[in-house]
């Protein structure tokens, strides 16, 4: 039977996938890219066919993907890569990248994994706090059945030594040391089962100046630095939230980018509001972090400080950042300075 189906138009094909295609000759000039290409890549046609890609995107050449793009070229093997490129304005994006051999030079193929590795870091962390959670859980009940025995003999030896001031004063204060193990105990607690806690209005602008007055009466760059921490408050209206869980997590920012300036550093800690959100932010000059350093460091665990860090500062910020239903977000580069921003729906 006859069909009377017309002839496919190649080209209107690829410029309908979903994939991104692009054709790069042997002198690495783009020579075809298809919408969705163009659109991953945050770049028009125009700006990109017929140029090189080192002269679209300068500093590419020292790239592990070109690295790669330059062994397909040679070697004429296929490859698969993920790559995480980051954009002009500093923010960036995951492709999975298929490169094939063209007769003039490479096909490669992206698609936008963006949100999956979004998810499967977000999943990562979300298991290794539930195991730290679980820990914790396990210390707090092991450390309560150990000092439960110590208070009752405590109240006990008390009845004992009336009429003894000296005693008294002892037992007073060996009461008040238990007392405070159970303090930490319940605080332990709390971190395992963090959702029973309620929420509460909290005015950042307090918390924030609570938070770089702690840090400045600790003063851990002192003696041998000098580093000046700016407070800029735009006393943004009160955020739904736990107060001292924020304040342990901006006192954590503060101290991560104390760390992270040198001599004469500056460390400022802003607060302000938006539309729909409230947001603090903790600013400094410091070393700044490469991409892979901002990707992994909310991960429990994760330090590049070696002995000196526990990796669990920014977990944690992050732990209490979600339970009261806002975002982390760290803006970095290496030698430009880190911009960690809490933003939380207005209250
Ligand atoms: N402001 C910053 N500037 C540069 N790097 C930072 C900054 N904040 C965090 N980092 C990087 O992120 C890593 C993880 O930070 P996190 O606070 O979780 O742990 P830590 O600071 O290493 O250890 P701890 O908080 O226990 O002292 C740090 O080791 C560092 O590499
Ligand atoms: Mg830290």
């Amino acid at each position: 039977m006859a069909t009377s189906l017309g002839p496919i138009d190649p080209v209107g094909v690829m410029e309908a996938l979903m994939e991104g295609l692009q054709i790069i000759d042997r002198q690495w000039r783009y020579r075809y890219l298809n919408a969705a290409a163009c659109r991953h890549g945050r770049m028009s046609k125009e700006a990109l066919v017929g140029r090189t890609m080192m002269e679209c995107y300068p500093g590419i050449e020292a790239t592990p993907l070109f690295g790669l793009l330059t062994e397909c070229m040679a070697t004429r093997a296929p490859a698969t890569f993920e790559n995480r490129f980051t954009f002009a304005d500093g923010s960036d994006a995951w492709f999975e990248l298929r490169i094939g051999p063209w007769h003039d030079g490479l096909v490669v193929l992206s698609i936008d994994i963006t949100e999956r590795k979004r998810l499967d870091a977000a999943l990562r962390a979300s298991y290794q706090l539930r195991a730290l959670g679980q820990m914790a859980a396990g210390v707090a009940h092991d450390l309560g059945n150990l000092l439960n025995p110590i208070a009752l003999e405590l109240a006990r030896l008390r009845r004992r030594v009336q009429g003894d001031p000296e005693a008294i004063a002892a037992v007073e204060r060996a009461s008040g040391v238990v007392a405070r193990g159970a303090e930490t105990i319940t605080r332990l607690r709390d971190y395992a089962r963090p959702t029973e806690r309620a929420a509460a209005p909290v005015v950042l602008d307090a918390v924030a100046r609570e938070a770089a007055s702690l840090v400045r009466a600790s003063a851990p760059w002192a003696p041998t630095r000098k580093v000046t921490l700016v407070e800029e408050l735009g006393a943004p209206p009160p955020a739904p939230g736990h107060g001292p869980d924020l304040l342990a997590a901006l006192v954590n920012l503060l101290i991560n980018a104390v760390d992270a300036v040198g001599h004469d550093g500056q460390v400022a800690i802003r607060t302000g509001a938006s539309d729909d959100a409230v947001w603090v932010a903790v600013e400094d000059d410091g070393v700044g972090m490469p991409p892979e350093v901002v990707a992994r460091a909310h991960e429990p665990y994760f330090t590049t400080k070696g002995e000196a860090g526990t990796g669990l500062g920014l977990a944690m910020v992050h732990a209490a950042v979600v339970r009261a239903a806002g975002t982390m977000d760290i803006r970095s580069a290496v030698g430009a300075g880190t911009t960690v921003t809490l933003r939380f729906p207005r209250a």
